[in-house]
């Protein structure tokens, strides 16, 4: 995909475009007053200590009209994730990875939150509509989350999920150099419900194809 940048609108969101909503957050389209919150928690080094480093400006909005435009193209992605009074507080939804590893093609669930956003249960309400999506509408067999093995935060909203790890899993990413303390990564699973297999089996597709064209 070619790079994009800041001074490039966000394209104008798909009508088919999934819109998912909790409780207390919803799941939908990036907007153009996002990307400044965005590139805030972006920049923060708590946020992003299990990364390789924070992003300023340009790599921030950059990386919002990568999402912006994954969720245009597949109906599905990485949603902005918004409160009910419609502050954003982050991102949270389904990637597929764009390395390979022993477990790809997968889709992959994820999410970043604003430091002021955690500690409320936010991330995992999220996620759960983005799991809900994923083995409903999608069908997909599995959905699979990653992170760097220091990274307890999210790994206890993979656990709140109902997600498990198997150590044999356990990967190092291969985008990260082999000095990175953060290459060692877990690797969290979690399969559709049996109630859905009955019912969505003939739907299954691969990966790749989980379109919603
Ligand atoms: C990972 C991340 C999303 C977790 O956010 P979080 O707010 O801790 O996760 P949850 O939404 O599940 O919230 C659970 C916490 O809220 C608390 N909470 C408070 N009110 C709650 C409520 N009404 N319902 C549920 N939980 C509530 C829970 O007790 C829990 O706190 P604890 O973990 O200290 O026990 C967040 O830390 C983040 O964005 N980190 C940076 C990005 C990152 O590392 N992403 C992952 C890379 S792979």
């Amino acid at each position: 995909m070619p790079e994009r940048h800041a001074t490039e609108p966000l394209p104008t969101p798909a009508p088919r475009i999934a819109r998912l909503s909790g409780a207390r957050v919803s799941l939908g389209p990036w907007e153009a007053p996002d990307l400044a919150a965005f590139a805030a928690l972006n920049a923060d080094t708590e946020t992003m200590r299990w990364f390789p480093s924070v992003l300023d400006r340009r790599q921030s909005d950059d990386a919002a009209h990568r999402m912006a435009h994954e969720l245009q193209t597949r109906g599905w992605g990485l949603w902005a994730a918004r409160l009910d009074d419609g502050a954003f507080i982050g991102f949270v939804g389904l990637a597929i990875p764009k390395f390979e590893a022993r477990f790809t093609p997968t889709v992959e669930i994820a999410w970043r939150l604003g430091r002021h956003f955690w500690g409320h249960g936010y991330a995992t309400e999220a996620a759960r509509l983005a799991l809900d999506h994923a083995f409903g509408e999608l069908a997909l067999p599995e959905v699979v989350a990653l992170t760097a093995t220091g990274n307890e935060r999210s790994r206890r909203v993979m656990d709140r999920l109902g997600m498990t790890r198997d150590p044999a899993d356990d990967f190092d990413h291969p985008a990260l150099t082999i000095d990175s303390p953060l290459r060692r990564h877990v690797l969290y699973r979690i399969r559709r419900p049996d109630r859905l297999d009955k019912t969505t089996e003939s739907a299954e597709r691969s990966p790749e194809r989980k379109d919603t064209r």
